[in-house]
């Protein structure tokens, strides 16, 4: 366990403690890394790999949110703040709206290396911070934190925070080169960084804001469906809008469920895939058609 400190402060900011890290704490992080540093390859997107070379985050052990922040807010002006764990949603927003970055300090065991069930500093820093160095990324999410803030006072945190959950942690983004990974829950996590590209049973649908809105998610297992942005331009510039009266307009529709396909998706296959399809198209039909089943 790591110390908390005693008094808790109305932020919940807490001191992270890094010289208090044991080797073998630091240990646990050189393997998380060292594994998601191959699977990302290919798989994430450019700005990501930017970010997280930018900030020098390595495989050498749980970085100091010190140094971390002096290279954050000499860049985009945002900064980390360590927390104990989850934090009630509106200090979460609050953070967000004044460019700090809630992180947890704590790092899961060896025997959580797969999965667990509520973030540590693994997922936090490595899945969350290094996007935190785009400018356009950067802004989104303290817009973000506003946006909650305002949700909460309407009584509409459950459809913002669908949106949170399918682009900040599981979202996708078209690129040239294919399908890459920028949502945080899949950057730090071994299974679904493949899976979520890879794998045929996922949907992976053109980004639309209220089709996001409208959908469930499911916190305990890989997710039915991916929303795929095209740049993260598309992604601010669709969010700027009030969402006061999208809120009202929604109120009155049906939720979506995780796995359901609805009239308007657009699909996308993954890069992999779509390259699978076109090889397959020159096969001719019968093949075709077996094949294009594989891949749906
Ligand atoms: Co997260």
């Amino acid at each position: 366990m790591r110390a908390t400190g005693s008094e808790a402060a109305p932020d919940f900011a807490i001191e992270q403690g890094w010289e208090d890290y044991s080797e073998a704490e630091h240990a646990i992080w050189r393997l998380l890394f060292e594994r998601q540093a191959k699977l990302l390859a290919g798989r994430a997107c450019r700005e990501y790999l930017d970010g997280l070379g930018g900030l020098g985050v390595a495989a050498d052990g749980i970085p100091d949110f010190r140094r971390l922040s002096d290279i954050l807010e000499r860049t985009t002006g945002w900064r980390i703040v360590a927390v104990p764990g989850l934090v009630p949603d509106a200090v979460f927003f609050g953070h967000l709206a004044q460019r700090r970055f809630p992180s947890t300090c704590f790092i899961r065991g060896r025997d959580q290396l797969d999965y667990l069930a509520e973030p540590d500093v693994f997922h936090d820093i490595f899945g969350h911070v290094p996007l935190l160095m785009n400018p356009v990324f950067a802004d989104y999410m303290q817009a973000y934190g506003q946006g909650g803030l305002k949700a909460q006072g309407l009584g509409h945190l459950e459809r913002l925070a669908r949106l949170y959950w399918y682009t900040v942690e599981f979202g996708l983004i078209a690129t040239p080169e294919g399908l890459r990974i920028y949502g945080s829950g899949i950057l730090s996590s071994a299974g679904e960084s493949v899976y979520c590209l890879e794998d045929p049973h996922p949907h992976r649908v053109g980004f639309d804001l209220r089709r996001v809105m409208r959908t469930r998610y499911r916190i305990d297992r890989f997710q039915d469906t991916y929303f795929v942005i095209d740049d993260f331009d598309q992604l601010f510039a669709a969010t700027r809008p009030d969402f006061a009266p999208i809120y009202r307009e929604l109120a009155a529709l049906p939720d979506i469920e995780p796995d359901q396909l609805a009239a308007d998706d657009r699909e996308l296959g993954s890069g992999r895939c779509r390259r699978k399809k076109w090889a397959v198209a020159e096969l001719g039909p019968s093949l075709g058609r077996k094949r294009l089943e594989d891949v749906r």
